[in-house]
């Protein structure tokens, strides 16, 4: 199946940044791009063609740390302190949580990352072969994991179930849906895991030359408690258990040190930055800005409804570029076109996903569509500012993942959106009621 997207405004990324081809062309071939130009294709058979006219076409979004179905607890224990938020009204709630639950969640989530713009997300929760199962079927991509926590320090990492089940995962849906599902390793944090497991695992993603997604030194408490425990930084920790010695992203960064910076740095670890997240929760403010003049991949994440309150990557785009201006007092300090690259091709690289994160001939055709006759987004001077400053993600008018349409003006092609609602209502009065 080829289609032609034909006057189109199109983001494209070149060796110098960001750029914006006007009123142009562009071709689909099954599951990548054939053709990205100003110029008509001459000739050339196209199955059908699109007219995109009053539209921005980019790359569809990355959320690089989430937990998707969380979703069922959107605004469960809000305004509380972390630890007190997590495990006194969160882990409570999750404990109902079984298959049938994070099949809903996740459809749910599937729903709202789609309408926002969003492709392709790293995810960290429990039961991740149902929310691999789900989003086989809706058509988007997925980094998932099966999370390994030890919360007793003398458990061993042979008596830790945990574990066994993130092999197994990795093992049964590594590349599976044509390679939309790719499966990481992930130990929770620091502070809820032990030194044996967290190295016994670290040497399972080594060998498996796999991807490990962790939350790292979130608050200044989780900092503090580990240097406190062990004498040393989290990441210093994970470094040392061999964590770091794989490609390995951690989520957050808040609380880390210039030595915590540097040490990313030598062992290649990306961050994600999460700004809604760690403002809800009183955390802190990445220091992206040290990151990024480190040379470290910074990516973007929503981290989990309960605690953003969605998964609008449009939002945590226009907070990246706000809030370290504000912080430093420095207008000059995020650009644009750095912001754009955490949302997109920073996350394919934290993804390991060639191929993914730009519109050129030969990649991936994962690209969305925002309708630009809106009032907010008009005029359209700078293509890149208004993206990152001006845009809401309810301005995403179709998304595509691997060429196929999977949300268009406001219907799912892929998700039975009344089913989906209904079924969050049954599941909400179980949770809930
Ligand atoms: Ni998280």
């Amino acid at each position: 199946m080829r289609t032609l997207y034909r006057n189109a405004d199109i983001l494209c990324r070149g060796e110098n940044g960001w750029y914006l081809l006007k009123n142009a062309c562009l071709g689909v071939n099954g599951a990548v791009f054939d053709y990205v130009s100003e110029t008509p294709p001459e000739g050339g058979p196209y199955d059908e063609t699109v007219d995109l006219r009053g539209k921005l076409v980019m790359p569809g979004l990355i959320n690089c740390h989430t937990h998707a179905p969380m979703v069922l607890l959107r605004g469960v224990g809000s305004d509380l302190p972390l630890q007190e938020w997590l495990f006194k009204k969160v882990m409570p709630i999750e404990d109902k949580l079984f298959e049938d639950e994070m099949r809903v969640g996740t459809e749910l989530a599937a729903m709202e990352m789609l309408a926002g713009g969003t492709v392709s997300f790293s995810d960290m929760y429990f039961y991740p072969h149902v929310t691999a199962d789900v989003i086989d079927k809706v058509g988007m991509k997925a980094n998932l994991n099966r999370p390994v926590q030890a919360f007793d320090p003398n458990e061993k990492a042979c008596d830790n179930r945990r574990v066994k089940e993130a092999v197994a995962f990795y093992d049964a849906y590594n590349g599976a849906a044509d390679g939309r599902i790719l499966i990481d390793f992930c130990i929770h944090a620091e502070y809820t895991c032990n030194e044996e497991v967290t190295r016994y695992l670290a040497d399972i993603v080594r060998e498996k030359h796999g991807n490990l997604h962790i939350h790292l030194s979130e608050t200044e408490r989780e900092h503090e408690e580990c240097r406190n425990k062990y004498g040393k930084t989290p990441a210093r920790w994970f470094a040392d258990l061999g964590a770091f010695d794989s490609n390995a992203f951690a989520a957050h960064c808040v609380a880390v040190d210039a030595d915590d910076v540097a040490l990313l740095r030598e062992k290649g670890v990306a961050v994600v930055h999460n700004p809604t997240s760690n403002m809800k929760l009183g955390s802190g403010f990445a220091p992206v800005q040290a990151f990024i003049d480190a040379g470290l991949t910074v990516a973007l994440g929503t981290d989990g409804a309960a605690s953003n309150n969605n998964l609008n990557m449009f939002e945590e785009m226009h907070l990246s570029a706000i809030l370290h201006n504000g912080l430093t007092q420095d207008p000059t300090v995020m650009k644009p076109g750095s912001v754009l690259d955490m949302a997109t091709v920073n996350g394919a690289a934290v993804q390991r996903r060639a191929g993914c994160g730009e519109i050129r001939v030969g990649n991936r055709a994962d690209f969305i569509a925002l309708d630009m006759l809106r009032p907010h987004l008009t005029p359209c001077l700078d293509a890149q500012a208004l993206l990152v400053y001006s845009a809401q993600g309810s301005d995403v008018w179709m998304t595509v993942c691997d060429g196929r349409v999977l949300y268009k003006d406001g219907e799912y092609l892929t998700i039975d959106a009344e089913r989906v609602y209904h079924d969050v209502a049954r599941v909400t009065e179980k949770l809930y009621g």
